[in-house]
């Protein structure tokens, strides 16, 4: 189906219009390993989650990456859905193991070759192009020889940014280095519900440390290449509550949950200095505090621009209690003092995310209060929530609590930055949409739905839902700057 059949769609409702300041961006966002397949195409090598989807039992459904939504082989056809949709952006990201399928060495012709043409081809539909380095694929070989928990894997990361910087570094306008370095670690080392599937708890630490010295030699390494687009990082910020304000244990839990999920990846590339925590939770983030100021140096180099990604807040409460989501049953949280706790006040998406739009703006609002003076400008590099979308037999796929959301969302954010709102102050320049379309949502597999195109997984047809219309439409409304 192509993205002009508007059919009966329903765009209009009961959601506000987010009123966009001139020059806002808009955009939809993507990540190799969620969308490519052809994982055994063009040289590219297996990567860390090729080898944790192949372990029974740690992705829903049995479900793997292997063909995902083909966009390896239909790279045409996502990108005349970009061109209708009219993004003014599109934020992808580089398979590490397409280029370097051994993690390190001389580039792979057929890998580089692949995102070449992506680039020109979103160039020639008017969309400027986000490059995401890392976005959780690490090449096998490297996950071997510990990855995120071996200091050298930063140092590969640094030589893979020079190489795509070489090639691409003329044409792409945005390139973001690493992608949530929070939940790689907390799920991938933490937890174990994500590659590499390692239950280490707070020993995960250094895996954080890594991953934020790999951000910060990239960013050397693409200002050494000259690229012509600006340079940021994505973190994800999920604001934290204490379950009972007026419980102490919840209150101190909080606070560490914050410092792990936010503090300790934000802190050190905007300030150059890890979170202290109080009291009796000081010690619990020494592995960070041990590292060399060189490291942090290193870590601070200037942004042009900072990503932040939102989905939901979090509340924490003390006690243990392992966390079940379809992502997983985090079993080894059972061992640490505090849990998450639900918001009954709140509906949820597909995934059990709280759906709660006003605290978008306060995540903008402590990004202003913790980082005012240091925070380049902002873009929101993902937003979105999943739905179990179905194609009606109408054709039609009308996921009108996405519209709701998206739009709350945007317009909750919006209006934080306004001049006299909660989070004035914020440069906010865009917003990218999570997701362009349907794809493999990591360890919940196929199950979550987040695009704004739908992915029949058995046909691979592409079906533009009631969203996709809703965003065009609000990209269409926007006055044309001459
Ligand atoms: C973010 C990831 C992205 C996607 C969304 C739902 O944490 O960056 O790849 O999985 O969540």
């Amino acid at each position: 189906m192509t993205a002009d059949s508007t059919l009966s769609v329903q765009t209009e409702g009961p959601w506000p219009v987010p009123v966009l300041p001139e020059g806002f961006s808009l955009g939809a966002a993507t990540a190799a390993y969620q969308i490519e397949g052809g994982t055994r195409d063009g040289g590219r090598g297996p990567s860390g989650w090729d080898a944790f989807a192949a372990l029974p039992g740690s992705i829903l459904n049995g479900d793997t990456a292997d063909v995902a939504c083909d966009h390896y082989h239909r790279v045409p056809e996502d990108v005349a859905l970009l061109k209708d949709l009219g993004v003014d952006a599109y934020r992808f990201s580089v398979a590490w193991p397409r280029i370097q399928p051994e993690g390190s060495g001389p580039a792979n012709a057929a890998g580089l070759a692949f995102y070449d043409r992506l680039v020109d081809d979103l160039l020639a539909a008017g969309i400027a192009p986000m490059a995401t380095l890392y976005h959780w694929d690490t090449p096998l070989p490297l996950e071997h020889s510990g990855g995120w928990l071996n200091r050298a894997t930063a140092e590969r990361f640094g030589e893979f940014a020079a190489v795509v910087g070489d090639a691409l570094g003329d044409r792409i306008d945005k390139w973001v280095t690493v992608n949530e370095p929070a939940t790689v670690t907390l799920n991938g080392y933490g937890l174990g519900i994500h590659a590499p599937g390692k239950e280490l708890l707070f020993d995960a630490l250094p895996a954080a440390h890594h991953q934020l010295l790999a951000h910060g030699l990239a960013v050397q390494a693409l200002r050494a290449a000259s690229v012509a687009g600006g340079i940021g990082i994505t973190n994800v910020h999920s604001p934290v509550s204490p379950a009972d304000p007026s419980s102490p244990a919840d209150v101190l839990y909080a606070e560490l949950f914050d410092a792990v999920h936010n503090r300790i990846f934000a802190d050190p590339v905007l300030l150059g200095r890890y979170p202290q925590l109080p009291g009796e939770l000081a010690g619990m983030l020494d592995a960070l505090h041990a590292a060399p100021q060189t490291d942090l140096d290193v870590i601070s180099e200037p942004l042009d621009f900072y990503g932040l990604n939102y989905y939901a807040p979090t509340r924490i409460a003390a006690g243990s209690g392992a966390e079940s989501s379809p992502d997983g049953i985090a079993a080894a949280m059972a061992a640490l003092p505090f849990r998450l706790a639900d918001w009954p006040e709140y509906p949820t998406t597909g995934f059990g995310w709280p759906v709660a739009p006003e605290h978008f703006g306060t995540a903008l609002e402590q990004m202003r209060d913790r980082y005012a003076g240091h925070l380049p400008p902002v873009y929101i590099t993902e937003n979105g929530a999943s739905f179990p979308d179905e194609v009606a037999d109408s054709g039609v796929v009308q996921d009108h609590r996405r519209v709701d959301f998206l739009a709350r969302h945007l317009h909750s954010a919006l209006e934080a930055v306004k001049p006299g709102g909660r989070a004035e102050g914020v440069d906010l320049r865009g917003w990218f949409a999570w997701s362009l379309m349907d794809n493999f949502e990591w360890a919940a597999g196929y199950s979550q739905r987040f695009g704004l195109v739908h992915v029949d997984f058995d046909t691979l047809v592409r079906t533009p839902k009631a969203s996709y219309h809703w965003l065009r439409g609000l990209i269409r409304s926007r006055p044309r700057t001459p």
